[in-house]
């Protein structure tokens, strides 16, 4: 029983394992991390402190999405508001 549960929890933290790296490189494509890293302060914030100011806002994936599309108040970016979006909700897990 336990061997099982250990292996249930060993195959989850490989998958999470790969969504987070698929992650990193679409926010690699999508040119963030050009001036964002996720450890350390570049020309914009760390998506760590991002995730951390902003937890307690369960809408701001979403509304930072919208304002890093838009280009209004943040460098435009190419990426579409949907790939974004996916960029944000990874950033929030960090
Ligand atoms: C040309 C440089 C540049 C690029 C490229 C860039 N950013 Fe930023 N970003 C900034 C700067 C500068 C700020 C403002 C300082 C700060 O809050 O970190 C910022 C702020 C942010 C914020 C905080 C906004 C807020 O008001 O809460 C988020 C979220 C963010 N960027 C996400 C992204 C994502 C996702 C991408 C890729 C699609 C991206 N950024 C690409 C420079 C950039």
């Amino acid at each position: 029983m336990k061997s099982i549960l250990i292996a249930a929890l060993a195959a989850a933290s490989l998958m999470l394992g790969g969504v987070a790296h698929a992650s990193a490189d679409k926010a690699g494509a999508a040119g963030c991390m050009k001036c964002h890293d996720v450890e350390k302060k570049k020309m914009g914030s760390s998506f760590k402190d991002i995730a951390a100011k902003n937890k307690a806002n369960k809408d701001y994936a979403g509304a930072a999405a919208a304002k890093v599309a838009s280009g209004k108040g943040h460098p435009k970016s190419a990426a579409s508001e949907a790939e974004i979006k996916a960029i944000m909700d990874w950033v929030m897990t960090l």
